[in-house]
């Protein structure tokens, strides 16, 4: 059997820098208390690591408004203004791992909100990085993730002008179709993609390996969109495709009839896991 592993497969460089924030704060500041604001990344292994070191997460606003001392680590998601602002007020040390790419687009927001822009984020309203990006905003925004939502947008009557960025996370292609129904409706728009090269070459790198394997396997948590995107991306090229957390969800059974195996994995996961799946794949056939 010939085993094919996706060379972008696995943490992108905001979830890595993420990852080594936290444990160079946990070697440095080892006399303080260490939270993180949310899961650092949607991945259950770090995550157990990290708690094992005494990291804590703080999985609420409420939650955050009690905290007094100690360090909050923001992940690379990124937090609304608000959230910087509650901890500068209660005094709150922080360190801020929002991913650079994703800082990039709150200045956007800022910047373009002020200037009278109408914001438009493409993108999931219920994921995190999302809400943080709204949450820059000094005017209106509105957050479109299908057609139909692109079909209804309307400009604020305050508003002339429309800027329209991306969730980083986002497929493209969805992008461009939703960025076209809003174009024809002839407002003044400018239109930044911001959907992150991470993604897109991982994306594309997995569709053209799917499309060529009998068999494909996508490692990641559940719980992170960027991996139920990939897995979707794989699934319309290869009927055959898995999706596992780790290499305990592979049943080696499904692969016994397939010639050849194709291996992705999303932005949180870990190379420890990606590299046990490979190898045992490898060493079963
Ligand atoms: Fe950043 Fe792109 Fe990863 S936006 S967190 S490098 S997917």
């Amino acid at each position: 059997m010939q085993v094919e592993l996706a060379k972008s497969a696995g943490f992108c460089f905001g979830v890595q820098r993420a990852v080594d924030t936290v444990y160079k704060q946990i070697e440095e500041n080892s006399a303080e208390k260490i939270y993180t604001y949310g899961p650092i990344i949607h991945n259950e292994e770090v995550i157990k690591d990290m708690e094992k070191k005494g990291v804590e997460v703080i999985l609420s606003e409420e939650e955050l408004k009690q905290i007094k001392s100690g360090i909050v680590i923001i992940r690379s998601h990124g937090v609304p203004k608000r959230i910087c602002d509650l901890l500068d007020e209660n005094g709150v040390r922080y360190v801020d791992a929002t991913c650079p790419f994703v800082k990039k687009i709150h200045r956007i927001v800022e910047e373009k909100s002020r200037d009278g822009y109408h914001i438009v984020i493409i993108g999931n309203r219920e994921h995190p990085e999302v809400m943080g990006i709204e949450g820059w905003a000094q005017g209106p925004a509105t957050i479109i993730q299908t057609e139909e939502e692109a079909r209804a947008f309307e400009l604020v009557p305050e508003s002339e002008k429309v800027c329209v960025v991306a969730q980083t996370t986002f497929n493209y292609n969805k992008f461009k179709d939703l960025v076209e129904i809003i174009s024809e409706k002839r407002y003044d728009i400018i239109v930044l993609n911001t959907i992150c090269n991470a993604t897109k070459e991982r994306q594309e790198e997995a569709y053209d390996i799917a499309k060529r394997v009998d068999a494909m396997i996508v490692i990641g948590d559940k719980r992170s969109s960027n991996t139920q995107k990939l897995f979707e991306i794989c699934s319309n090229a290869c009927a055959d495709t898995y999706y596992i957390q780790t290499l305990g969800d592979l049943n080696m059974n499904q692969l016994r009839s397939v010639e050849t195996v194709g291996i992705t994995a999303g932005a949180s996961t870990p190379n420890k896991i990606i590299e046990e799946v490979q190898n045992n794949v490898r060493i079963n056939f």
